[in-house]
């Protein structure tokens, strides 16, 4: 096998060396790295499909086959057998932990999980409406403002407690901007309580009554924390270090990440599959759904299917589908008719050429917001949900950057289609 490929560029006969890069798995890549200077072209990818943006050793897809590894252990054994705080430690620091380093880590994170008062306030100034991941961008902003002593990028120690502090507050800023946006007020944090748990108690326990954190709520967070938790260089984990590799200060970063994934067509879309299903309402409606998300000229898609990478199938949607059963069972009816209706709409999708053809099926949140439902979180919580279990993957991923040597500012290059030069011509006579 060869470790080269050429090129020819336009002003040269000569063919361009380019080396091949390989990793320890997945598909190796063309170095084009100085092929400007070297063949005067540059190369041509707009939205970055055939593009390696850097090395990474955290997070593996196989998008054929799919398969999902962190740090090489398989998403269906983390799903079933770790907690999300062992999958946060093992994305950061790359191995599983000692049960010491665990007792350690935990201890960690459950110690930095309130806020500065100051920053509390914040909540207040937002309108009564306003959606929680707009809240959430702007607090997260705003952290550096509060917490000086994590914002030297070039101090290990500083990332890390930068990684920790996030992992522990962002559940704390998620539930205050629901408490805002539902007129409640804010819970603190209790550390006696796993990271899941807290969260519960945070978003739905008022001061006036005991509040009892529902067991199978807090384990069915913990196994969609950890299919969200780190998915390589999606767009949210790509612009945390685009933002990043300026030198900006992470929590700046980082926020660039939650309003990315806002998105429909990456986090935003667990929320848009809810209202999708409930605008379908029943199952006589599935094919007239199924051909609308067909017709060019209709802007409608079938949220929830569809992946730049997994072309079989998306191992999360996997596991959580199967997970679907179990917490559904065990509370709403509602959920069962969503559910029996999300299944019916794959089963049509999956059938039909248009979606065989171009490899569609359904992603992780085609069902993560069926079982969201069925715990009673509202759908404008669903994208903040996925944004606490991203933060472990976002800060990673930041970690991984700053570690590496060769990072540079990320700077892409374009085709210029403009006009080409011209004079300026005075107000009066244009
Ligand atoms: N419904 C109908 N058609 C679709 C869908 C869909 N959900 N997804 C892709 N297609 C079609 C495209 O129109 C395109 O058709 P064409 O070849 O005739 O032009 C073809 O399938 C290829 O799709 P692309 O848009 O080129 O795929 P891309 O990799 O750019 O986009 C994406 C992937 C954004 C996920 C897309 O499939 C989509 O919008 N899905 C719905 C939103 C969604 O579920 N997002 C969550 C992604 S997972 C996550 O972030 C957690």
């Amino acid at each position: 096998m060869t470790n080269q490929y050429s090129l020819s560029g336009p002003d040269s006969n000569e063919p361009t060396e380019l080396a091949r890069v390989e990793g320890t798995l997945g598909t190796p890549a063309v170095d084009v790295r100085g092929l400007n200077q070297k063949a005067g072209v540059f190369t041509y990818d707009p939205a970055f499909t055939a593009t390696c943006s850097c090395e990474s050793d955290i997070t593996f897809i196989d998008g054929a086959n799919g398969q999902l590894l962190y740090r090489g252990y398989p998403i269906d054994q983390l799903a079933e057998k770790a907690s999300h705080l062992e999958v946060s430690y093992l994305l950061i620091n790359g191995e599983l932990p000692s049960q010491d380093q665990m007792d350690t880590f935990r201890e960690s994170i459950t110690h930095h999980t309130m806020l500065n008062t100051s920053l509390m306030k914040f909540f207040d100034s937002f309108h009564y409406d306003a959606h929680p991941m707009a809240m959430m961008t702007g607090i997260v902003g705003s952290l550096a403002a509060f917490y000086h002593d994590t914002t030297n990028i070039h101090d290990p120690e500083h990332r890390e407690i930068f990684a920790h502090r996030m992992i522990a507050k962002i559940p704390t800023i998620a539930a205050a901007a629901y408490k805002h946006s539902v007129g409640q007020p804010i819970m603190s944090p209790n550390n006696e309580l796993g990271y899941t748990a807290n969260l519960l108690r945070m978003m739905f326990a008022v001061p006036a009554e005991t509040y009892e954190v529902d067991s199978i709520a807090s384990k069915a967070l913990e196994v969609l924390f950890m299919l969200h938790a780190d998915h390589e260089q999606n767009a949210s984990t790509s612009t945390v270090r685009m933002a990043g590799s300026t030198g900006a200060n992470p929590y700046a970063a980082l926020s660039t990440g939650i309003a990315a994934l806002w998105g429909p067509a990456h986090g935003g879309a667990n929320e848009a599959v809810l209202n999708m299903l409930n605008e379908i309402g029943d199952s006589s409606q599935v094919s007239k759904y199924v051909e609308k998300a067909k017709d060019k000229n209709d802007p409608f898609k079938l949220m929830g299917f569809g992946h730049r990478v997994y072309k079989n199938f998306d191992p999360r949607a996997l596991v959580i589908r199967e997970y679907c059963h179990q917490v559904l069972d065990h509370y709403n009816t509602h959920g069962h008719r969503l559910f029996d209706l999300a299944r019916e709409l794959e089963k049509v999708a999956l059938e039909d050429d248009y979606f065989v053809e171009r490899k569609l099926y359904p992603n992780v949140d085609f069902y993560s917001g069926i079982i969201y439902e069925a715990l009673g979180i509202p759908a404008n919580m669903f994208t903040p949900m996925f944004a606490i279990a991203r933060t472990v993957g976002w800060c990673a991923h930041w970690m991984e950057m700053m570690n590496d040597p060769g990072t540079r500012i990320a700077r892409p290059r374009q085709i210029y289609t403009g006009y080409t030069k011209r004079d300026y011509v005075d107000i009066g006579h244009r």
